[in-house]
């Protein structure tokens, strides 16, 4: 099978650090990818190598086809790039931007008029046109970017935290417009810390301190990295409670979401009546305890401990 990226042994080092260390993986042609990891855990380096804006110290890759280190230029007229860092010009209005960013791409006139449409029509920003686009809203000046980015019908997109800063409903919208583009047949590969987005995407990576440490689509990682059950517990001052819990030999792993933690143990019914008995001695309200299928950021959470654990 052809792949739309395959990356090899790919490294950026800066001076004597690290930033990429030797990572491999492959995107399938019109999949939507994500890929995850904390803010400096080599994301953006990564894609800028890629996208052959950056070169290598070791290692290789394709994109389309194309050897990033030999065909740069092919590399580049293949693929649409949205940078982490705002891309557009803010003091331009909308159709400014576009067409500038048509220019860069080099398409005709007639090209160009048709692809304004569809633009305009997919950021839903038809009757901005004239707009400056500063005083565009972040989610707004996001779907001109993505817009902007595939004006020239790039066959593979890099996303570089496109929702970063955009509020949830147009985080939705955002990712509507992305499945459309997978729809049309588009290998996207796009970065994000919002773990409900990781959910969206059919294949996963994550990658910390420049090393990829888990892979695989959402349900493969959480059937294979969590072999142990985990709980979820519903009780009054869930902070104490963790730290009752988390002593525990049987607790392999706590955290806190909001007002319920999530317990992984040994042994479920073991679990349940050691915690139920923890929190009565604190006299702590115990609401509920269930079991519960793991979600990605149980996961990750558990991933990145088992990381730490190693040092
Ligand atoms: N030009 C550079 N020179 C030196 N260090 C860099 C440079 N670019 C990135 N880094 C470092 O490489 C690491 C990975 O950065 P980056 O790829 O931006 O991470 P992410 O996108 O996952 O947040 C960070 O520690 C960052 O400080
Ligand atoms: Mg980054």
């Amino acid at each position: 099978m052809n792949h739309a990226i395959s990356v090899h042994n790919l490294t950026k080092r800066f001076g004597s650090f690290t930033a990429v260390d030797h990572i491999n993986f492959d995107v399938k042609q019109g999949e939507i990818f994500g890929f995850l990891g904390a803010n400096g855990a080599g994301k953006s380096t990564t894609i800028r190598m890629l996208c052959a804006l950056l070169e290598s110290s070791d290692g290789t890759a394709t994109v389309g086809g194309f050897d990033i280190n030999k065909e740069p230029d092919k590399v580049k007229e293949s693929i649409g790039y949205m940078s982490q860092k705002f891309s557009l010009y803010e003091d331009l209005t909308v159709d400014e931007n576009i067409n500038f960013f048509g220019r860069v791409y080099g398409l005709t006139n007639s090209e160009l008029l048709q692809r304004r449409d569809w633009v305009l029509e997919i950021a839903n920003l038809r009757g901005s046109e004239t707009r400056i686009t500063g005083t565009l809203s972040g989610g707004w000046k996001q779907r001109l970017a993505l817009g902007c980015a595939v004006l020239h019908k790039p066959k593979i997109v890099f996303l570089d935290e496109p929702t970063s800063g955009v509020d949830p409903v147009m985080r939705r919208k955002f990712w509507e417009l992305i499945n459309d583009l997978s729809a049309e047949g588009v290998t996207v590969l796009v970065t994000t810390h919002f773990l409900e987005e990781a959910e969206y995407c059919n294949d996963i990576i994550l990658i910390n301190a420049g090393k990829i440490i888990a892979g695989g689509s959402p349900k493969e990682l959480k059937e294979n990295y969590i072999k142990n059950p985990i709980l979820e517990v519903q009780c009054e001052n869930v902070i104490d409670a963790m730290t009752l819990v988390e002593s525990e030999r049987w607790a392999l792993e706590t955290s806190v979401f909001g007002t319920y933690m999530h317990v992984m143990v040994e042994n479920e019914n073991i679990a349940r009546e050691k915690i139920q008995q923890l929190l009565s001695e604190k006299n702590i309200v115990l609401n509920r305890i269930e079991k519960i299928t793991p979600s990605l950021e149980d996961v990750f959470i558990y991933l990145l401990d088992e990381e730490e654990k190693k040092k």
